[in-house]
């Protein structure tokens, strides 16, 4: 027979906001050892901890949700997968093997999706930073540009006037829905009127072709009469760019910004947090599309193109991280806190997020107040700041989800290697996406000078 671990005795004060009958403690007992019929310390075991485990039926699903939702109601839809939400390659692929397009907004992004073999017409280019020499081959490419400056306008304008081509470009707005805060930084502000000047100059210069509208009015957006407002006021625009009939604006993108299931913290989120279904969004977003084209159909035109570019809507949900607590510890203040082996460097969104945290092995012991530490060295590092949760001990697994929307992007290499991703395949296997960093991959790229090639004390 097995001994019982010992716990050590404690009592706690009868606290507001832990225990009342909308149960912020989890229920006793809750625990999860296996994800898609894989036992989790078995993975642990075989790839090493902590570890992003994705779900590939998951990630399909999600995709053709999103894109059933809309197509429902609309026939021509594009689905442009942000890159910057998960760029793993697996999880491309997937995406792009369910019919999605690539939304990149760098140069190693746009590189990224060509080297998976995405043809240049299903690159959708955004962002803010794109230099000559890119723009150069995704216009030679046929990818669709979306101008967000004008400084970015004159080279495109210079590539073709050196190519001695037409360039078709899109542009992107910025404007005000009324229910998120916007993101004016990007593209041209519609409502002062700079976006109505870019659109007459690239009118004005027959080497250029107006042929798309772009915004994206923020990310984790709960209200889909944000994207009704923000398409009706692309319709606008384009009824008006269209007025004398010359120019026809063949698609209409509304960037990202879908919500998933996680939990917002306090400090970010909005009075009450319930998150519509995709269905909801799309019905706002085309009601408004269609009431907004009338014009095109008054005068017989065929619709425009409706493009999304969901992010984490499509990847969040698909994806868990491993982890294990090294140690734990008991702070000044009676608190008790447990050191995990992924930290904010892992978990990047552990600083915006409540993610659901769950044991891997059954509870034993009434949930305590614990703080979740990662294993820098630097104060910043909390994976999260108060969570009721059975006693820790060394050793023990912990399951944290929804983690695939922006952390396998924007995690960083600082202190510790960056763990591996696995995938769960539809047909039962388990492959590795991405393999663990180590030594080697950390010191790729330095490179010694002659004279710095020794370590030894140099004597003069
Ligand atoms: C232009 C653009 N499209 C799409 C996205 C994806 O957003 P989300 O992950 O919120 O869907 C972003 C994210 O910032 C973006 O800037």
């Amino acid at each position: 027979m097995s001994k019982k671990p010992w716990i050590a005795p404690s009592m706690s004060p009868h606290q507001l906001g832990t225990l009342n009958k909308f149960g912020l403690r989890p229920p006793r007992g809750e625990y999860q050892d296996q994800l898609e019929g894989h036992n989790l310390e078995e993975l642990v075991a075989e790839f090493g901890s902590p570890l992003f485990v994705t779900s590939e039926k998951r990630l399909r699903e999600n995709a053709r949700r999103l894109r059933r939702a809309f197509q429902a109601l609309y026939s021509d839809v594009v689905h442009g997968w942000s890159y910057k939400t998960n760029y793993t390659s697996a999880i491309c692929n997937i995406l792009h093997q369910e019919g999605c397009w690539a939304e990149v907004v760098s140069r190693f992004e746009y590189e990224k999706a060509r080297r998976l073999g995405i043809p240049g017409e299903r690159i959708l280019f955004n962002g803010p930073n794109k230099s000559a020499e890119i723009l150069r081959r995704a216009i030679g490419e046929g990818a669709h540009l979306h101008v967000d400056h004008l400084d970015e306008l004159s080279t495109i304008e210079a590539i073709a006037r050196d190519q001695g081509r037409v360039v078709p470009v899109t542009l992107r707005l910025n404007l005000n829905t009324g229910y998120s805060e916007p993101w004016s930084r990007f593209g041209f502000h519609l409502e002062s009127g700079e976006a109505h000047e870019a659109a007459r100059r690239i009118e004005l210069n027959p080497q250029l072709c107006l042929t798309g509208l772009h915004s994206h009015i923020g990310t984790f957006i709960l209200e889909p009469r944000a994207y009704a407002e923000q398409m009706r006021l692309m319709c606008e625009f384009a009824a008006w760019l269209e007025q004398d009939g010359e120019m026809r604006i063949k698609s209409l993108d509304i960037g990202g910004g879908l919500p998933s299931r996680n939990a917002l913290q306090g400090v970010y989120l909005p009075p009450a947090q319930a998150v519509p279904q995709p269905e909801e969004f799309a019905r706002a977003v085309v009601d408004a599309l269609h009431q907004g084209m009338e014009f095109r159909v008054r005068r017989n035109q065929p619709l425009p193109r409706l493009i999304f570019e969901s992010g984490r809507a499509t990847v969040d949900d698909a994806q868990h991280l491993i982890t294990s607590v090294v140690g734990t510890k008991r702070l000044p203040d009676g608190r008790r806190a447990a050191v995990l082996d992924a930290g904010v460097n892992t978990l990047f969104t552990a600083f915006w997020y409540n993610h659901q945290v769950k044991l891997t092995r059954p509870p034993v012991g009434p949930p305590r107040e614990t703080v979740l530490y990662g294993p820098l060295c630097m104060n910043i590092d909390v994976v999260r700041s108060s969570l009721q949760i059975a006693p820790l001990r060394q050793g023990d697994r912990l399951l944290i989800s929804p983690v695939g929307a922006y952390n396998n992007t924007q995690w960083l290499q600082f202190i510790e290697y960056r763990p591996a991703i696995v995938l769960l395949q539809e047909d039962s296997c388990v492959s590795m996406i991405r393999r663990a960093e180590n030594l080697e991959v950390m010191c790729a790229q330095d490179e010694l000078p002659e004279h710095l090639r020794s370590c030894v004390p140099v004597t003069r």
